[in-house]
């Protein structure tokens, strides 16, 4: 079962259906949610070598640190506050292309230059975000939106 990934190299849509099969074994059978998305922030982290791949998940009135691969990373994260905490605010996905332009983005890493937050759900609700941080410009698009949606709805399947 923890045999390794395949990696395949190709456009960034061939890499994420290579990708996707392997996740959904990953995720098959194991229910306990923190070995799942450790093992989702290791899958993307190996395949797309980006700078930061992890989760916050929420408690209470805050984002708290979850699983995640990377250089260490800020800890708590307030409703409203930066990239992770308006994806949760306003439940939707938020694509930013250069982080300086993103008012009150909090930088957890002065390397980080684009980022991604991807909302998942359960009954409807926000229960985490997934953040992913590269260090180029311009690094998402809804290419990735697409995909990494896809792959948080397998945790809820
Ligand atoms: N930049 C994020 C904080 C999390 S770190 O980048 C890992 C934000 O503005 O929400």
């Amino acid at each position: 079962m923890a045999e390794d990934l395949y990696i395949q190299q190709g456009t960034k849509e061939e890499q994420y259906q290579a990708l996707i099969p392997q996740i959904k074994g990953l995720l098959e059978g194991e229910t306990d949610e923190i070995a799942n998305l450790a093992n989702i922030a290791a899958a993307l982290k190996e395949q797309f070598g980006w700078f930061w791949v992890g989760f916050y998940l929420v408690k209470g009135d805050e984002l708290v640190l979850g699983p995640f691969q990377g250089p260490v990373a800020c800890t708590r994260i307030r409703i409203g506050r930066g990239v992770c905490g308006t994806s949760w605010k306003e439940a939707s996905t938020l694509i930013v292309p250069d982080v300086e332009q993103f008012p009150g983005h909090i930088a957890c890493s002065s390397l980080s230059k684009s980022e991604i937050v991807v909302p998942f759900f359960r009954d409807g609700k926000v229960v985490g975000v997934l953040d992913v941080d590269s260090d180029q410009l311009n690094q998402f698009d809804t290419t990735d939106q697409q995909y990494l949606e896809e792959i948080l709805q397998l945790l809820s399947a």
